[in-house]
């Protein structure tokens, strides 16, 4: 089975400025980001993961946590 990594480190979320190469970093955009990849980056690798607007702000808040 391949090994490969796909999408990028999450650690450090909060220093980031951007998004997949262009979202600015806004807990809006993160939310919305972890539910529809496709919305905003047409050509993104990550598929969308039938993640529930709550369970997305909840993902979120724990991504900002990580140092
Ligand atoms: C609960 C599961 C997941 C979460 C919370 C998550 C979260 C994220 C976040 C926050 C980013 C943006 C990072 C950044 O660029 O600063 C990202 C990017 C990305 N993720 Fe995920 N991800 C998940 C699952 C997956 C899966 C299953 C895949 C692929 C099989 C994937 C592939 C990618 C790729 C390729 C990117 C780069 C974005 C781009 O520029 O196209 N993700 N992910």
């Amino acid at each position: 089975m391949a090994q490969g990594k796909i999408g990028p480190p999450l650690d450090r979320m909060r220093e980031r400025a951007y998004l997949a190469g262009g979202l600015p970093n806004t807990p809006e955009n993160l939310t919305r980001w972890i539910r529809f990849p496709k919305e905003v980056k047409q050509d993104s690798a990550m598929p969308e993961l039938g993640v529930g607007s709550q369970e997305a702000k909840h993902i979120a808040a724990y991504l900002y946590t990580l140092r």
